[in-house]
């Protein structure tokens, strides 16, 4: 898609339009929703939030955090009806995919409800098998009383945003992805309501995401401007009249290939911790006496509610599309430390730029294949397009 207008401005031609066709891999919702994901069962040890993230392989009280409600929609939240002494953690939820997702797939995310609230610091992001080597993009991220998303890349050294304002309708803020400096290479949504109270008063919303050769983009619609292309998708979703997206991370400032191995969903809530609870961020609009465990003690201790009423998911659906149906690395445990399943791959020697280690080698390769091949299909589309203009 993104490939197509930088082939058609290269020629000088007005943007060509073709019929981007891309087939459901996986539509993950309703009382199947949780079928396809690996509950975490450990503390927070990644962001070093005050959570015990917990399973209902081993605690019988996750399923009160992780549901289907009787609209058929997936809550996933953090525990609002525990009282919690000081010096222990709140439980909460962080599920990941089983399936990883190759280049050349488009993944779209619909949510009623985002959690928020002080302390809370939810995300719907993807990540390859080895992080950071094989990439991270964090596509629904906020903290706090935030009203704006916030979009980010994280990879090793070498990855840039390069995306300038004609790219992307939002506000490209740090440039350097590398995951060692911190934030990563962000983008600050300018769209409204797409975060916080004013998302959920509004209805949700809905997030897609392009993973192509040619960058990474991420288009976000509030509820009343959500396009017939995605709302009505079933079977097959067409990209092609979408627009300018809200992020776009091209090609150029970043090799995908070489930063990106196939990604995996992860859907968190943690509380406070490296972002939500940095001093200088929490206290202007949640208050606490300022310390290091101000926003510990003042939101996560105690009673859960009323503070945790509003840190909850309620998402839709989480629907995949490929150019056709090979561009999906399924079956595979994140659990596993080595995964290697049959036309599976997306394991720690999966790379799109081919020659893996080892171990799933031919699943790899041919997913590998398929997917250039799909991206050369849509490339070839585009110059026809161009051409028909
Ligand atoms: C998209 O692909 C699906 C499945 O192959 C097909 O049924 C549909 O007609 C195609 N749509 C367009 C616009 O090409
Ligand atoms: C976090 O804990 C899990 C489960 O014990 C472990 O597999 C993982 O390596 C840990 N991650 C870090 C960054 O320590
Ligand atoms: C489940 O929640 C109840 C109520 O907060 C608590 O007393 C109990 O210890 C929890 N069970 C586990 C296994 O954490
Ligand atoms: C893929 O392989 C190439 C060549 O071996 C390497 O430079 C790159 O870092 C790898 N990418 C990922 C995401 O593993
Ligand atoms: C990436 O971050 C590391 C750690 O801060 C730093 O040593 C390195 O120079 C950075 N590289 C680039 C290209 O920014
Ligand atoms: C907890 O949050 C839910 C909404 O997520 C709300 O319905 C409920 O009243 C809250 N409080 C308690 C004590 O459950
Ligand atoms: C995927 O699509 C490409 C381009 O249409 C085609 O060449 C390839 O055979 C397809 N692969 C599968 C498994 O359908």
């Amino acid at each position: 898609m993104k490939a197509t207008l930088s082939f058609a401005t290269l020629l000088g031609l007005a943007p060509a339009v073709f019929a981007a066709n891309f087939t459901l891999l996986q539509d993950y919702s309703g009382s199947k929703f949780f079928d396809r994901w690996t509950f975490i069962d450990n503390f927070d040890n990644t962001t070093n939030g005050d959570i015990q993230y917990i399973s209902p392989s081993t605690n019988s009280n996750a399923s009160q955090l992780a549901f289907v409600n009787g609209a058929g929609n997936a809550i996933i939240k953090v525990d609002n009806t525990s009282f919690v002494p000081y010096n222990e953690k709140r439980d909460s939820i962080r599920i990941e995919s089983q399936d990883f997702y190759e280049v050349g797939s488009v993944w779209v995310f619909d949510a009623i409800h985002l959690p928020y609230g002080c302390s809370v610091w939810p995300s719907f992001w993807s990540k390859g098998f080895d992080w950071p080597r094989q990439g991270e993009i964090d596509i629904v991220e906020g903290i706090n009383l935030m009203s704006a998303n916030q979009m980010a890349l994280h990879t090793f050294a070498g990855c840039t945003a390069s995306g300038g304002s004609g790219a992307m309708t939002g506000a490209l803020g740090d440039t350097n992805c590398n995951s060692t400096t911190g934030s990563g290479c962000t983008v600050g949504e300018k769209t409204g309501n797409s975060f916080g109270q004013g998302f959920a008063a509004g209805g949700g919303g809905v997030w897609a995401t392009q993973f192509d050769t040619s960058g990474i983009y991420i288009w976000y619609w509030p509820r009343a401007n959500v396009p017939a292309s995605v709302s009505t998708a079933t079977d097959s979703i067409d990209i092609s009249a979408w627009g300018t997206p809200s992020a776009a991370f091209p090609a150029a400032g970043c090799n995908i290939p070489e930063f990106f191995g196939p990604q995996q969903f992860v859907l968190d809530i943690t509380l406070c911790g490296d972002w939500a609870g940095v001093p200088s961020l929490y206290q202007p609009t949640c208050g606490g006496d300022g310390s290091a465990q101000g926003c510990y003690v003042n939101s996560v201790i105690n009673a859960g509610s009323p503070n945790m009423d509003n840190a909850y998911f309620e998402i839709r659906s989480i629907k995949t599309y490929g150019v056709n149906s090979s561009v999906v690395a399924t079956g595979t445990n994140a659990a596993s430390p080595n995964p290697t399943s049959n036309g599976g791959g997306g394991g720690s020697s999966s790379n799109s730029s081919g020659g893996g280690q080892s171990g799933g080698a031919e699943g790899i390769m041919g997913l590998t294949r398929n997917a250039v091949v799909g991206v050369i299909v849509a490339g070839a589309a585009a110059v026809f397009g161009g051409l028909a203009l």
